[in-house]
């Protein structure tokens, strides 16, 4: 059983990189970290105290890779082994690699679908307070949500080789996972293929949800989805449209399950009104951005 200790990253693919880091610092407010010389291409955004939650990278657009970070070295290569035993094809990361995410060293392997996973250890921490490039109110990289053709084969995988609960079911819709008290900080929706449905920020409160709302409908942002309320985890969510078919969500008001032993999961019919949002607004799905094939990273 590999213990994952939090979610690390979003890596991914942009044909214009100056277009994709305009968006998400004045549109979703996140800090610019100063590039060093070795960050060629590349482009690390800041939201909480890791060194950097996304990295956008110059090239094709879709998605590169999901980052988790497990405890420590030995952890790693423990994963490693587990995975390779399970028949996974596991790659480790050059140093040049592992320096561009910011963590001591990583692997990388395909989930049965074809999403591409890396496990870390130490990722770089910063102390210095975010320099957000606006006000939304982020408090922390909150979620990201990938694709699958079949959610429950996709629990399978997640349960049995990591440390990952379903903390409820949205019919053969959605399965929503904890590695911690966080009600989800993984989920799987129901795709035709392997990609990234969306990357949640947190913010402070529901009324950051509301400003930035207003923010984004004046400047022609595109909304997919929200204001709304999922009563899964009770958070009041809004999904709106980055460049390139990139999702972003902002929530806030996430439960926690602090007691682990008493929570059952549930289940909830996509088709049942208000399963999606207890606000009963128009409910869609949001786009996902496609995983890339062979990026050779
Ligand atoms: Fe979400």
């Amino acid at each position: 059983m590999i213990e994952l200790t939090d979610i690390a990253y979003v890596r991914t693919g942009v044909a214009d990189l100056d277009k994709a880091v305009s968006f998400a610092t004045t549109m979703v407010g996140l800090e610019l970290a100063p590039p060093t010389e070795a960050d060629v291409a590349v482009a690390h955004l800041r939201a909480d105290g890791r060194h950097h939650c996304l990295a956008l990278v110059q090239g094709r657009s879709g998605v590169i890779s999901s980052g988790f970070t497990v405890a420590d070295e030995d952890a790693l290569a423990a994963a490693e082994a587990e995975l390779e035993q399970a028949g996974y094809a596991v790659t480790r990361g050059d140093a040049a690699a592992a320096r561009s995410r910011r963590v001591r060293s990583f692997i990388g392997f395909d989930d049965p679908f074809g999403n591409c996973l890396e496990l870390v250890c130490q990722q770089e921490t910063i102390t210095r307070p975010v320099a957000f490039t606006r006000h939304a109110g982020i408090t922390e990289f909150g979620h990201l949500c990938l694709d699958a053709p079949d959610v429950h084969e996709a629990y399978r995988f997640w349960s049995s080789h990591f440390n990952a609960r379903v903390s409820d079911w949205i019919g053969d819709a959605a399965c929503l996972l904890r590695i911690d008290p966080v009600h989800h900080k993984l989920a799987v929706f129901r795709g035709d293929g392997p990609g990234l449905c969306h990357m949640n920020f947190q913010v402070a409160t529901i009324d950051d949800v509301f400003r930035n709302w207003h923010f984004l409908v004046d400047r022609g942002i595109e909304i997919e989805m929200g204001p709304g309320r999922h009563p899964q985890s009770t958070a009041v969510f809004l999904y709106f449209l980055g460049p390139e078919g990139f999702t972003y969500e902002y929530s806030h008001g996430v439960r926690r399950i602090e007691d682990e032993a008493s929570w059952r999961p549930r289940t909830f019919d996509p088709d049942e009104v208000g399963s999606i949002d207890m606000w009963l607004g128009p409910v869609r799905r949001v786009s996902s951005q496609p995983q890339l094939m062979d990026t050779g990273e």
